[in-house]
């Protein structure tokens, strides 16, 4: 779960890799370095530090006039599986004249390692990559070009990964292979070409991008770009995807982290992904726009959606939304539970696997799993070209844009945009629509329509809803702990703001159903804990007030959630957070959402944490 990116061509490439690293940062960020072949000499340079990029932009500026002219590199940052994060397990490595970086694992390590000590080779770091440079250096050693012994040496390891190799011997060339973690590629107009692990650092060049297959590698000059096999070496001509990605995008425009910015980009992103699921020429209710994924969709007999963590919790809200709509079953799954399992599936059922960034290791691995077994799947996916689309056999694409920060806010309401669309569309067709009423999914199309709207309003500018949320979040800051409660569609949400809480502020925090307090948890509930109740006026708000009277008597503080009007709730709270009145109690965890992300938020901002990185994640978790 590193970030990579390569360069050859015109531009000056030290620059260009502290930029595009500073974009894939948030695939791992405890160790950076880079390596860039000196202008005229037939040497490569690497610059590298435990660490945040920083540290490597600080010791690049101290780099003579013949590394700052280099054109021709490669960069990494990492997210330490295989030794500590250090500077010496920090990438590139070099061996002799190979210099590499590595996404992934290499299973059959401990093999490799045995046999190159034999040859004499001993790593000087504790990772699993060092050793894939001994591999190619006896490949080169024996004769062969810098490519060929790239993909040789590549045949000879096991596990997921991706490779970026260069050498003193062959200047001007940058040699990677996919083959599990993604990688994308492309010319850049000015010569030459560029490859990372996702396309951000190449939309400064171009955005015609070519997302490679695994199995596939690239070898970069300034000619250009040659695609190939590894497993055969024949040439490739991958298929081009032009991104509609704007580079503008990437920047904070204007808020303090990206989090913030993608809190406050949910209306759009709502907007976006009504457009990218519907068919809006069409006036029905929820008209799903026609494709692969939609067909099997339609098809299916009884759905089982796979994700991890929060995309997990957008699933959990589909089975409701679904079941109700729609009354066909739905099963969600946490991938790496269900992949270890032997699941009974009956026929016609379709797994959707739902993620994000379309690369977590254990979603995909289900996917896989079921496409051996014959299972139809599909994705639900904010990243075009990720691993999941190619593997899924058709694919719902999220437009909620790139996002950066690594808790998940923007892509998250995306997701459950989609699933809420699934819903209503599913409640048309197959043999249980006969005795469905058209009328309720047809008012639920409308209120959806005007969702973005209300969101809108609600989410306001800072002095809104983020403003009363910032002065709860002080009145918290000395909490021993914090449950969140809901029942309903406010279950997922209350495991959803406990989940933002704990990876944004690092503070002990729960989310249970609330019908569920009473078989344990509750002998938690003493001074000092917080409870944010989440009782919005739907069908289970009585039932969740009950809940909330009992850890009251029990010394919580209690912050509640709920509808402006409510009177009653508001007089049993320490604090209080209006919702705004929604049409459709289903729509309601979209005014939730927004609530549990600002109070993480703003309780991470009083700690001090990092908030757009948070320690030990990454935002694309491409190992199980
Ligand atoms: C939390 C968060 C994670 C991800 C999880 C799955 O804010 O972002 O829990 O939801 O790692 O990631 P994806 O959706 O990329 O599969």
């Amino acid at each position: 779960m590193c970030g990579i990116v390569g360069y050859v061509g015109k531009r000056p490439v030290v620059d260009l890799l502290l930029k595009g690293l500073g974009q894939l940062e948030y695939r791992g960020y405890d160790s950076t370095g880079i390596a860039v072949e000196r202008s005229g000499e037939k040497k490569i340079e690497i610059l590298k530090s435990e660490g945040k990029l920083e540290n490597v932009a600080r010791l690049a500026k101290e780099l003579d006039q013949a590394a700052k002219g280099a054109t021709c590199g490669m960069g990494h940052t990492r997210w330490a599986t295989h030794g500590k994060p250090t500077t010496q397990n920090a990438h590139p490595h070099r061996t002799g004249h190979v210099v590499l970086v590595h996404n992934g694992i290499i299973e059959n390590y401990a093999e490799i390692k045995r046999e190159m000590a034999s040859k004499g080779y001993h790593p000087v770091s504790e990772t699993d990559s060092e050793l894939f440079g001994f591999l190619v250096l006896e490949e080169m050693k024996a004769g062969k070009k810098l490519r060929p012994a790239v993909t040789a040496s590549f045949r000879r390891i096991t596990g997921s990964c991706s490779v970026v190799v260069m050498s003193d011997l062959e200047p001007g060339t940058v040699v990677g292979i996919r083959n599990g973690t993604p990688m994308v590629a492309a010319t850049d107009p000015k010569g030459g070409g560029i490859l990372a692990s996702d396309a951000q650092p190449l939309l400064d060049l171009t955005k015609d991008v070519i997302f490679l297959e695994d199995g596939v590698g690239v070898e970069i000059t300034e000619a250009g770009l040659k695609f190939f096999e590894f497993a055969n070496d024949a040439e490739v001509r991958p298929a081009t995807t032009h991104l509609d990605w704007n580079a503008e995008n990437m920047e904070k425009g204007g808020y303090p982290t990206f989090m913030r910015k993608e809190i406050f980009e949910q209306p759009t992103a709502i907007v976006d992904t009504l457009n990218a699921t519907l068919d809006r020429a069409k006036t029905e209710a929820f008209p799903l726009a026609k494709h692969r994924a939609s067909d099997l969709l339609l098809a299916a007999e009884e759905i089982v959606f796979v994700a991890c963590g929060t995309s997990w919790h957008a699933a959990l809200l589909g089975k409701y939304w679904i079941e109700k709509y729609a009354r066909i079953p739905v099963a969600v799954e946490l991938a790496s539970e269900f992949r270890y399992r032997d699941p009974v599936l009956k026929p016609k059922t379709l797994v959707i696997g739902i993620t994000q960034s379309g690369e977590t290791a254990d979603t995909l691995a289900v996917l896989k799993d079921m496409k051996k077994r014959g299972v139809p799947t599909a994705a639900i996916t904010n990243v075009r070209g990720s691993s999941i689309s190619r593997e899924a056999d058709g694919t719902f694409f999220t437009a909620a844009g790139p996002e950066v920060g690594v808790a998940s806010t923007k892509a998250f309401m995306a997701q459950l945009v989609t699933l809420l669309c699934f819903a209503g569309a599913r409640s048309k067709v197959g043999p249980q629509a006969a005795g469905i009423d058209p009328k309720v999914s047809k008012k639920l199309f409308e209120h959806t329509l005007a969702l973005p709207h209300a969101i809108q309003t609600f989410l306001g500018d800072e002095q809104g809803l983020a403003k009363q949320v910032k002065a709860i979040a002080k009145a918290l800051d000395d909490a021993k702990g914090f449950f969140f409660i809901g029942r309903g569609y406010s279950f997922p949400m209350a495991l959803e703001g406990a989940l933002k809480l704990k990876e944004l502020a690092y503070v002990y925090a729960e989310g249970y159903a609330a019908g569920e307090l009473k078989h344990g948890p509750i002998a938690m509930i003493e001074e000092g804990m917080v409870v944010v109740v989440l009782a919005p006026k739907d069908s289970w708000r009585d039932k969740t007030v009950s809940n909330l009277e009992e850890v009251k008597a029990r010394g919580a503080k209690i912050v509640s959630v709920g509808e402006a009007g409510d009177t009653h709730l508001r007089s049993l709270s320490d604090h209080w957070i209006p919702l705004p009145h929604l049409e459709d109690e289903a729509l309601l965890p979209f005014a939730m959402a927004p609530v549990v992300q600002l109070l993480s938020y703003e309780i991470a901002l009083l700690k001090g944490t990092n908030i757009d990185k948070p320690r030990n994640l990454a935002k694309s978790v491409t190992v199980e």
